[in-house]
């Protein structure tokens, strides 16, 4: 396993009379290869629970094991960041440098790499994000669109060669065409380089399209763990949480509870037109 978390338990400022837990006895593992969509309600735990994938929160009960070594006394902190690369919400606050280079080149200069090998890890990050080498090393970060920016931050994580992307809500606050971005070159980072990806989104559109397995956090706890479909089936439920799904999910599980035979687990436009059709006729023979 890529990551694993054994009855992690996690509670903000405890022992004191504001202790939150914010975790609640999390058993969770992700393979390598993997896409993942993490959602729940709002102050469900997601953002904790990201943060105890590469140690920066250290659980108050319970362990994290990465590659099967837990961190801390098998593997260090260091290393762990280096493997399990963590993009926070507006992580375009982070920019700072001057250029975009000196940006995305943060990481890989912290890990002492050659010039040669810190230029080639730039170019690469640019380019798994979609943005030219040489147009953009030596523009200002705060030149750029909210999407760019969101963009050159994500390179940034890249550069350090991570095994794991987690990203938490990378497409909020952006237009379409913005988001269509970063899902695009996300799904060509998991699909074709092979990196495994965990992604917090609230727009469960976006998930069913893009993840293999949905993880649902409820109050701290894993309420439901399974492909799309499985876990859109669950529909009351999830909108008992305050959780939506996706429309397509939503107009297939309507149609067959109406006796129209739909499969439940299609979240293209196409795919569900198709499906509706073909039900129709099979109706009016
Ligand atoms: N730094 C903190 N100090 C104290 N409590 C916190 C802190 N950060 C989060 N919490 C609390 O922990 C719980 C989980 O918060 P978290 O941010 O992990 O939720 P979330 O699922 O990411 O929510 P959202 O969808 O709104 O981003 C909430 O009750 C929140 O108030
Ligand atoms: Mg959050």
């Amino acid at each position: 396993m890529l990551i694993e978390l054994k009855n992690v338990s996690f509670t903000y400022m405890p022992d004191t009379p504001l202790a939150q837990q914010a975790i609640k006895n999390v058993g969770f593992s992700v393979r390598t290869g993997e896409f993942v969509g993490l959602v729940g309600p709002t102050g469900s735990g997601k953002s904790t629970l990201i943060q105890h994938f590469n140690g920066l929160l250290e659980p108050l009960a319970g362990e994290v094991l990465i590659d099967g070594r837990r961190i801390g006394s098998e593997i260090s902190a260091l290393l762990v960041r280096q493997k399990i690369g963590v993009v926070f919400q507006f992580p375009e606050n982070q920019l700072f440098e001057d250029t975009v280079f000196k940006d995305v080149a943060f990481g890989p200069c912290n890990l002492k790499c050659s010039d040669e090998e810190i230029e080639e890890r730039v170019r690469s990050a640019l380019k798994m994000v979609g943005l030219d080498y040489f147009e953009f090393k030596d523009r200002s970060p705060f030149t750029l669109s909210g999407g760019e920016m969101r963009r050159v931050a994500i390179a940034g994580v890249l550069a350090m060669n991570p095994s794991c992307l987690v990203l938490d809500e990378p497409t909020s606050g952006l237009d379409s065409i913005g988001k269509r971005e970063i899902l695009t070159h996300l799904e060509r980072l998991n699909k074709e380089h092979g990196l495994t990806i965990i992604l917090i989104s609230h727009d469960m559109n976006e998930i069913a399209r893009m993840v293999d397995r949905v993880v649902v956090l409820n109050e701290g706890k894993i309420e439901f763990d399974g492909s799309p479909k499985e876990v859109f089936l669950k529909r009351d439920d999830l909108l008992k949480m305050g959780l939506d799904v996706p429309e397509y999910a939503s107009l297939l599980i309507k149609l067959n509870e109406r006796g129209f035979d739909v499969p439940l687990d299609l979240f293209e436009l196409n795919e569900v037109k198709d499906s509706i059709v073909c039900a129709l006729e099979r109706r009016s023979r």
